[in-house]
């Protein structure tokens, strides 16, 4: 039982800065080279116990927290010096395919593999894990996730709270064995939810902050969890928090709300106000009961803050915008272009019946270029969730049936590359596929369905299908 429940401060990732810059080309434009090494390190969280064995970017998990500016070009090349072979997305980017993190496109063990980020996207929370073929779970559980914030001017002049007031938060939920090693989800067929919640991972952290506003930046990497989040003062009163943004970046407007769903690979940022809190806590619970997944002991519990009694620098602590910005919601149509079944057949999980595996199959949609489509995305497989990602795009959650929820508020504001089908849900989205031509995945982002096998791919080119 792990003892020290907001008893250890929130660590944050470092920045990763450019080993050097070059001059493309073909454009003249500058460009950052990165260089990032896959290693293992050892992580103590149990005193007293052995250190769990992960891997991470530069042997740090989350890896180094990139900061990029919208229009400068990355390429990074990531070293693999780990134990499996890695293959590596950056969820949120619309990348060119070959350097899409394709599941089979895999760097051994002693390669390396140059990734080049085109960072044209307006501002966003977007997250780099692994991707590699049937053990990205065990990959990203064992610590292969980092943040990659882009930022732009048009968001930089709402004058959002920034700096130390804009908190990454990764969430996490992890199983260990009896001698403090971790639980590998390798021969896990069905879901691994986890009792220890960790944040940055740091099991139940707590974080000092001040009278003031920030900005939460939530992202859960869990390979399994959702989460149902509230903010608590030490009566148990849940305080609202304002959503401002989500997988694509900015929304429409805030939407307050005192409650925060979050499913696997999503992102919502929240502002938050700490200032009628002077000198007491804020707590963030999680839910019971949420979606179909498993509770323990703490598994209600994420992180506490510890609110200081003064504030050093006001800069973005005035009233949020009214307005944050014109979201390019894809053009409206009707009609169901495309259904998608999430199923489970004989306990192996499936796309219309198509694992990933079943190269010949695979390929289930060819959406024409520069085409908007409305997918139909339905949850068959019985009691289980799957929240599903489609590469490439950005998504607009038009409806959610025949479950218990519909669209959130929240949800409506915003467009998405993630959406969680909750246990019988029917979703349609609403997308352009755009701006490039290729191969692209879409799938569960239940680590463990996708390994096994809920991951199917779609073409986009000029020709129609
Ligand atoms: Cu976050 Cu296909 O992945
Ligand atoms: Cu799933």
């Amino acid at each position: 039982v792990y003892k020290d429940i907001f008893q250890k401060p929130l660590p944050f990732p470092p920045t990763k800065a450019p080993k050097y810059q070059y001059k493309n080309e073909t454009t003249g434009a500058v460009v950052d080279y990165y260089e990032v090494e896959i290693k293992t390190f050892q992580q103590q969280v149990y005193p007293g116990l052995k250190p769990a064995t992960l891997y991470g970017y530069d042997g740090i998990s989350p890896g180094p927290t990139f900061r990029m500016e919208r229009g400068r070009e990355a390429v990074v090349r990531f070293i693999n010096n780990g134990e499996l072979a890695t293959s590596v997305h950056l969820h949120g980017s619309y990348s060119r395919a070959p350097f899409d993190g394709w599941a089979e496109d895999t760097t051994n063990p002693g390669q390396y593999k140059d990734y080049y980020y085109p960072n044209s996207q307006s501002a966003r929370t977007l997250w780099y894990h692994d991707h590699a073929v049937h053990h990205t779970a065990e990959n990203a559980y064992f610590g292969l996730a980092g943040f990659y914030l882009l930022h732009d001017p048009a968001e930089d002049a709402l004058n959002l709270p920034s700096g130390d007031y804009d908190l990454p938060l990764a969430l996490n939920s992890k199983q260990y064995n009896k001698d403090g090693t971790l639980f590998s989800p390798a021969s896990e067929t069905v879901s691994l939810w986890g009792d220890v919640i960790h944040v940055n991972g740091q099991p139940w952290p707590y974080h000092k902050v001040e009278p003031r506003k920030y900005r939460l930046r939530f992202l859960d990497t869990a390979i399994s969890r959702a989460f149902k989040l509230t903010f608590e003062d030490d009566a148990g009163k849940k305080i609202p928090v304002q959503v401002i943004a989500s997988d694509a970046g900015l929304m429409t407007k805030p939407v307050q709300t005192d409650n925060l769903e979050i499913s696997m690979a999503e992102r919502w940022e929240v502002i938050i106000d700490f200032s009628a809190y002077s000198g007491k806590n804020i707590t963030i619970k999680n839910a019971r009961d949420v979606q179909a997944d498993e509770d323990y002991n703490s598994t209600d519990k994420v992180m506490r803050f510890v609110v200081g009694t003064s504030v050093t620098n006001r800069d973005g602590n005035g009233d949020l915008p009214s307005t944050l910005r014109s979201v390019p919601f894809p053009p409206s149509k009707s009609g169901v272009d495309r259904t998608f079944k999430f199923e489970r057949t004989n306990g192996e999980w499936r796309v219309n019946g198509v694992a990933f595996a079943d190269v010949n199959n695979r390929v289930l949609a060819k959406p024409q270029r520069g085409a908007v489509e409305i997918w139909q995305l339905e949850n068959s497989s019985g009691g289980w969730s799957h929240p599903v990602h489609i590469h490439l795009i950005d998504m607009q959650i038009l409806t959610r049936t025949k479950g218990k929820r519909g669209v959130l508020n929240y949800e409506k504001e915003a467009l998405k590359d993630v959406v969680l089908l909750g246990v019988n849900e029917v979703v349609t989205v609403i997308a352009r596929y755009a701006p490039w031509d290729g191969v692209y995945m879409f799938h569960c982002h239940n680590l463990v369905h996708e390994d096994h096998d809920m991951m199917a791919a779609f073409n986009v080119s000029m020709l129609a299908d």
